[in-house]
C-alpha cells in the first residue's frame, strides 16, 4: 500500500513536471510581447496580480507563490528606536486586497509585513494599485532593492502614514517619498517629496516606478495614477545590478522617519501589482 501510494505521488510528479515545461514553453514570451504607451522598447514578460476578488480565507503563500513572490520571514531588523521583524502571519488577504499588517506596537521588536519577488532584474515597470493605512506611525513601502555587500541600492516609493498631509518635522516633509538611494560609502540618495494631490487612505491609487536605467539618460522614473511625479538621473544613486521588488509594512518608532510605533494595527492594501520585465530596447 505504501509501495502503491509512493508510486502513485511518483506518477503524478512526473505529469506535473511535464505540465510545468509545456505550459512554460507555450507561454515562451517573444521579445516585444509588451509594448506600453510612452515607453521606447518592450518586455517579454508580465505579471498581473489581482487581489480584487480574493477574500480572507485565500493562502497568500499559494497565491502570491503564482507570481514567483515570496513572504518575508526574518528579523529583527536593526533600526533604531526599535527594530521591527517581517512575520509570515502579518501578511493576509482581506476582500479584495492583500494586507501587509504593522501590528499595534506592545513590546519588543515591531512586527511587519513584507512580500518580495524571488526573482530580481533591473529593467522593469512596476505598477501597484493600493490603498494606504489611516494607521499613523508606518511605512508604506514599495521599491527596488539589493543588498549587495558593500550596502544596498534601492528605487523606492514610500508613504509615512503620520506624515501625510502635514509634519512638525522639517526632516520629514508631508508627502509621499520617491527616492533612489545608494547605501554605499557615504550613502548617498536622490529624493523628492511629492505632496498628495487626494487622500491615499480612502481610495485605491496606482504607484508606478519605470526603472530604465537608461532611458532619457539615467533615469528613474515615478508616476501616480498615470502621471509622472518624479525623475531621477543622478549617476551615482542609480542601480547598477539587477534587485527584488519588495512591498513591505514596518516601523521603528523613529521620530526623524517612520514616527509611531503605531497603537493601533495598520493594513497596507495591495489591490494589484503588474510588473513587466524582460525589456528590450527596439521593438
Ligand atoms: C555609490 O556611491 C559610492 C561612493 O560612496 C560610489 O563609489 C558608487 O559608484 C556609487 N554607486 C553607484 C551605483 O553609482
Ligand atoms: C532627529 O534628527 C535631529 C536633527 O538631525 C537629531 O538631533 C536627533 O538626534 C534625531 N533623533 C533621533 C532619535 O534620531
Amino acid at each position: 500500500m505504501v509501495f502503491i501510494k509512493s508510486l502513485i505521488v511518483a506518477v503524478l510528479a512526473v505529469v506535473a513536471v511535464k505540465a510545468n515545461v509545456l505550459q512554460q514553453s507555450s507561454r515562451t514570451p517573444a521579445a516585444c510581447a509588451y509594448v506600453l504607451p510612452n515607453i521606447p522598447g518592450g518586455f517579454s514578460q508580465r505579471r498581473f496580480a489581482d487581489f480584487s476578488s480574493n477574500t480572507p480565507s485565500d493562502n497568500p503563500a499559494t497565491v502570491l507563490g503564482t507570481y514567483n513572490i515570496g513572504i518575508s520571514n526574518y528579523g529583527p531588523v536593526p533600526s533604531t528606536p526599535l527594530t521591527h521583524t517581517f512575520v509570515p502571519e502579518n501578511v493576509a488577504f482581506g476582500n479584495g486586497y492583500l494586507g501587509l499588517k504593522t501590528s499595534a506596537y506592545a513590546s519588543g521588536s515591531v512586527q511587519s509585513g513584507e512580500i518580495v519577488t524571488n526573482d530580481v532584474f533591473m529593467y522593469a515597470s512596476v505598477r501597484t494599485v493600493l490603498k494606504s493605512t489611516a494607521t499613523p506611525g508606518i511605512v508604506e513601502g514599495n521599491f527596488f532593492y539589493l543588498d549587495v555587500a558593500t550596502g544596498a541600492q534601492e528605487i523606492d516609493f514610500e508613504i509615512l502614514t503620520t506624515t501625510i498631509f502635514s509634519s512638525n518635522n522639517p526632516l520629514v516633509p508631508p508627502g509621499i517619498w520617491a527616492t533612489n538611494y545608494n547605501n554605499t560609502g557615504s550613502r548617498i540618495n536622490t529624493v523628492s517629496t511629492i505632496p498628495f494631490t487626494f487622500d491615499p487612505r480612502t481610495d485605491y491609487h496606482e504607484y508606478r516606478i519605470d526603472s530604465f536605467f537608461q532611458w532619457f539618460g539615467t533615469t528613474t522614473n515615478f508616476y501616480i495614477d498615470g502621471v509622472r511625479v518624479a525623475q531621477h538621473a543622478e549617476p551615482s544613486t542609480t542601480p547598477t545590478v539587477p534587485g527584488h521588488w519588495i512591498w513591505n509594512s514596518w516601523s521603528s518608532g523613529d521620530v526623524n522617519w517612520s514616527m509611531g510605533p503605531p497603537t493601533a494595527d495598520g493594513i497596507y492594501q495591495i489591490r494589484s501589482i503588474d510588473l513587466y520585465t524582460g525589456y528590450t530596447s527596439t521593438c
